[in-house]
């Protein structure tokens, strides 16, 4: 099923001869129960295009479609519910708080949204099991490897159960072992829960999990099928 939906998508930086149209018509269908990788060269606009459908960047012309919801119709408080509600980030700098442990770090959006400690512990720690690191709920992010912290990251962006898991680079940092265990991991949540997973890279080891990959080229999209 279509979850993610752009039509005619443009975005401009910048004014009058500074103007850079980073995208320039962007029509793009993402569905479910699939892992989508968006590939493209630097300044291509990947990150612009994954901003958008967040949400946390509006583009200037053309209409976005979320889960069925048309997302320009929605005011700025109506759009960070459904966020919280509905997409799930991952970000390539991991955002981890040094200070509290990886159980609290994954927990934190439950603690943020009113929910009780011993509640969202619940929740938290059946989802590090499945990413095979509930040996270290306890420890801080800093004594876990770059591998570890991703996964802990992941783990953080599926504690409210969200429908959509966005990705920005997500292996950069990664060797190759803990690169390909984190796009197995990301692959078996897109098959599972009718997940979509939507995932920006230009690392071309991790294509082959891909079940679909969408090419980006001057703010334009181009469908490369395998
Ligand atoms: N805040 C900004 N102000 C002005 N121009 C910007 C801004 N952000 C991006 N751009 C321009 O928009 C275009 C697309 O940028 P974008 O960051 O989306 O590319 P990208 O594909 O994510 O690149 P990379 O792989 O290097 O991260 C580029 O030409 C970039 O210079
Ligand atoms: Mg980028």
């Amino acid at each position: 099923m279509t979850s993610i939906q752009c039509k005619g998508i443009k975005k401009y930086y910048g004014k009058a001869e500074n103007r850079t149209e980073a995208l320039r018509g962007i029509d793009l269908e993402v569905f479910d129960k699939q892992l989508t990788l968006l590939v493209g060269p630097s300044g291509s606009g990947k990150s612009t295009l994954l901003s958008i459908i967040q949400t946390i960047l509006t583009p200037d012309e053309g209409d976005l479609f979320i889960l069925g919801h048309h997302m320009n119709k929605m005011n700025e408080l109506e759009k960070a519910n459904f966020r919280n509600k509905n997409i799930g980030v991952v970000f390539q700098a991991l955002y981890l708080i040094p200070s509290l442990t990886v159980l609290e770090n994954v927990i934190l959006p439950l603690i943020i949204k009113g929910e009780s400690e011993s509640k969202a512990k619940k929740k938290g720690i059946p989802i590090l099991e499945q990413l095979n690191i509930g040996g270290k709920i306890d420890s801080s992010p800093t004594q876990l490897s770059r591998g570890q912290q991703q996964r802990v990251a992941i783990a953080r962006a599926l504690i409210n159960e969200p429908k959509i898991i966005m990705c920005d680079e997500p292996t950069s940092a990664l060797d190759q072992e803990n690169g390909f265990t984190t796009m197995s991991i990301l692959r078996d949540l897109a098959l599972s829960d009718n997940r979509t997973v939507f995932v920006i890279t230009h690392d071309s080891r991790i294509l082959s999990f891909a079940n679909r990959i969408v090419n980006i080229n001057d703010g334009k999209i181009k469908e490369k099928n395998e």
